[in-house]
């Protein structure tokens, strides 16, 4: 079933070629927010998957009737279960496979969710071979060496998105710390997407361009670090279903600077390839995002605990991804 949904102000006649984004898992929360951030931000022409039609059908519809209030412009919307309506796309967001559930671990979907993104990820392959592939599914950067292994895509066009989400984590409870404006705060989380071994860079961040040893004591960041840690367990227990809507801005942000061309400079998880001295591993680390994709990685120095905790960061996706190989066949 594939059905085309126009919003406000379509032309069909148009001779400007919009960028096509395809968002894979779009009947579940995430795909469903990614979508609603890209049609506020005018992105581009949405082409919604799931399993069942239904579900993306039913948030195509409710996104393009949100649109007679919100005034969305510049919008249509494909929603289909088959997986050549991607066909084309230039961005392929993935979001599917399942959630975790309060008290567990995103490792431990690595035994489901391999399998369902080596599927998808075939589809991406065959159906939009030249898209830039962003990843959300979990284990995160475990589900990134899949993607990347299953697509062959050159590591520019196979990027995972979580350090965006966790350094938002981290930026808001700095600034809920501080009592200061989140929008002034800079700070980054590096390394794996699970809650032992991310890497929330202290040493670094700022607000306002004021180090931020200035506004919070050693003990209030250790605090703020490990609340940024377990950021994702925490909305997890409290919803009953992991988050939606941070990890939806974040990925929109990631789509917005590749279709616009932006040259974002944004944490996210790609194969290293002798960065932070690192060689096949996919962990996050400053990416610079244009239209070609993951265009440069930067590195910078780290402080020694941070070095340290980045190395355990990288062992512990190598674990993962040991287990992600079985699924590969
Ligand atoms: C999170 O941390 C879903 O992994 C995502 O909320």
């Amino acid at each position: 079933m594939l059905r085309s949904i126009r919003g406000r102000g379509y032309d069909a006649c148009t001779m400007i070629k919009r960028p096509k984004i395809a968002i894979i898992g779009a009947g579940g929360n995430v795909g469903a927010a990614v979508a609603q951030y890209a049609v506020a931000k005018e992105l581009g022409d949405l082409v919604l998957i799931d399993l069942k039609a239904g579900p993306a059908e039913g948030r195509a519809l409710d996104l393009t009737q949100a649109g007679a209030w919100e005034g969305f412009n510049n919008t249509s919307f494909t929603a289909s279960d088959k997986p050549e309506a991607m066909a084309g796309a230039d961005v392929v967001v993935m979001t599917a496979g399942v959630p975790r559930k309060p008290g567990q671990s995103r490792e431990e979907l690595i035994n489901i969710n391999a399998g369902i993104v080596k599927g998808i990820c075939a589809d991406v392959k065959k159906h939009a071979p030249d898209a830039i592939l962003i990843v959300v599914s979990n284990p995160l950067d475990a589900m990134v060496f899949v993607a990347k292994q299953v697509t062959g895509f050159p590591r520019e066009r196979v990027i995972g998105s979580a350090g965006v989400l966790d350094s938002a984590r981290f930026r808001t409870y700095l600034a809920m710390a501080a009592g200061v404006s989140v929008e002034d705060v800079q700070a980054i989380v590096l390394g794996a997407h699970t809650d032992k071994d991310m890497v929330p860079i202290t040493s670094t961040a700022m607000i306002g361009n004021v180090p931020i040893t200035k506004f919070l004591s050693a003990e209030k960041l250790t605090e703020v670090v490990e609340n940024t840690k377990k950021g994702g367990a925490t909305l997890t227990g409290l919803i009953g279903t992991s988050a939606w809507l941070a990890p939806g801005a974040g990925t929109c942000l990631m789509v917005e600077a590749i279709v616009r061309n932006q040259g974002r400079v944004l944490p996210c998880s790609v194969e290293l390839t002798g960065e932070f001295g690192v060689k096949g591993a996919f962990v996050g680390v400053p990416v610079k995002l244009t239209a070609k994709g993951a265009e440069a990685i930067y590195e910078f120095e780290l402080s020694a605990s941070e070095k340290e905790a980045f190395t355990k960061s990288v062992a512990a996706n190598t674990e993962l991804m040991t287990i992600a190989r079985g699924f590969l066949g």
